[in-house]
């Protein structure tokens, strides 16, 4: 394959490499490795001067099977879309800018299409970056008498090793469906009322806020773990729990619901009880509930429920780190837009590019 590249080619991209990647460390998945090497960016724009008018448009012109990470760079504005992102589409970055960030926003909830299909945007492959993007469902909230359209999901994540950075996902009850996979949230403002950041993913959420904007009884996670064999569950380090209501900081969508909060703020709404377990006195047994460090007027642990553990340091270490998700094999800090600069006066990305050097074929099966 070598032998069809031709040297500048060849010069060009080890020069990218080298100018953009200087550190990736080589514990890094090769195919991952393969993909940064060389980079593509889309523009979409609302006024028309971008490659693309819409997000969709942008996606529909990566091919499946997609081996180079790919910049879909998003300019101001609010886009009513409904966006796929499918699982033969990997290494693909939704990148806004600062002051104003794009706002993806749709309208669709669980009456008309189920919980799981009313996300605004569903990313089902690998190795997803979302940097300065507004992630919304703009449903209205549910009112608890089927008069309206019920759970609508802003995002559901189902792809493995995706990473959000300064990302907002805004909605009312099921905000964020974190399905499953390995995921990074950081510098993030999640917002919802009730089971707002739910599913069976494994994540790490760091430093980012979890606002409540219930009224009454809630809960802010439904962790989705049942079997003893799963690794899923959710870690908040460092975050702020503000807003209202009275809310459990789980409820025990699943019997084996693994949650743990640890450095975090925790403001007036969250409930003197802490956890939940939906009704299922037997699931007393198989939940895991762990604090830790965590300070404000609702860390406080004197009435909590008698299975919410506070963890010891050890207890506590696997979660408080990238180590958790497996960060060491994935986690690239986000490109910078200086870097995406510099990638459009190579102009790469005009054309179709590539194959990368000692390319590593990204596996066929479908993620999992
Ligand atoms: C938590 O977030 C609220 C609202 O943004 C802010 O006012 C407060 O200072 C934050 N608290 C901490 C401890 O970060």
């Amino acid at each position: 394959m070598a032998g069809k590249m031709n040297i500048p080619v060849i010069l060009l991209t080890t020069t990218l490499f080298v100018l953009l990647f200087p550190l990736v460390p080589a514990t890094i998945d090769k195919e991952l490795q393969a993909a940064e090497m060389d980079m593509k960016l889309i523009k979409v724009r609302k006024d028309g001067t971008g490659d693309f008018l819409t997000v969709t448009d942008a996606i529909k012109s990566i091919p499946a099977g997609n081996t180079i990470r790919t910049i879909i760079w998003i300019g101001p504005g609010i886009y009513k879309e409904k966006i796929l992102v499918d699982r033969f589409k990997h290494f693909v970055t939704f990148y806004g800018s600062k002051p104003v960030y794009p706002t993806l926003t749709f309208g669709d909830n669980a009456k008309k299409l189920g919980t799981f299909n009313s996300a605004t945007v569903i990313v089902e492959s690998n190795y997803f970056q979302a940097v300065n993007i507004v992630f919304q469902n703009s449903s209205p909230e549910p009112d608890g008498k089927e008069l309206n359209g019920g759970q609508a999901v802003a995002l559901r994540i189902s792809g493995d090793k995706a990473s959000f950075y300064n990302c907002k996902f805004i909605g009312f009850q099921d905000t964020l469906c974190d399905d499953k996979g390995n995921h990074f949230f950081t510098n993030c403002y999640i917002e919802g009322t009730v089971d707002f950041i739910f599913g069976n993913g494994k994540s790490l959420y760091l430093n980012t806020v979890i606002n409540s904007i219930a009224k009454g009884l809630s809960a802010i996670t439904a962790q989705a773990r049942s079997t003893a064999d799963e690794k899923s569950g959710f870690s908040f380090v460092h975050c702020n729990i503000t807003g209202t209501g009275n809310t459990y900081l789980g409820r025990a969508w699943k019997q084996r619901a693994k949650v743990v909060f640890a450095y975090t703020y925790m403001g007036t709404a969250v409930h003197p009880e802490g956890w939940n377990n939906k009704g299922y006195k037997d699931r007393d047994k198989t939940l895991s509930y762990g604090e830790y460090k965590n300070y404000g007027p609702g860390a406080a642990t004197k009435d909590r429920v008698t299975y919410s553990r506070t963890l010891t340091d050890e207890q506590a270490k696997p979660y408080l780190d990238q180590s958790y998700v497996g960060g060491a094999s994935w986690l690239l800090p986000p490109p910078r837009l200086n870097d995406l600069k510099k990638i459009k006066s190579l102009k790469l990305g005009a054309k179709p590019s590539p194959k990368p050097l000692g390319s590593n074929p990204i596996p066929k099966s479908s993620p999992q």
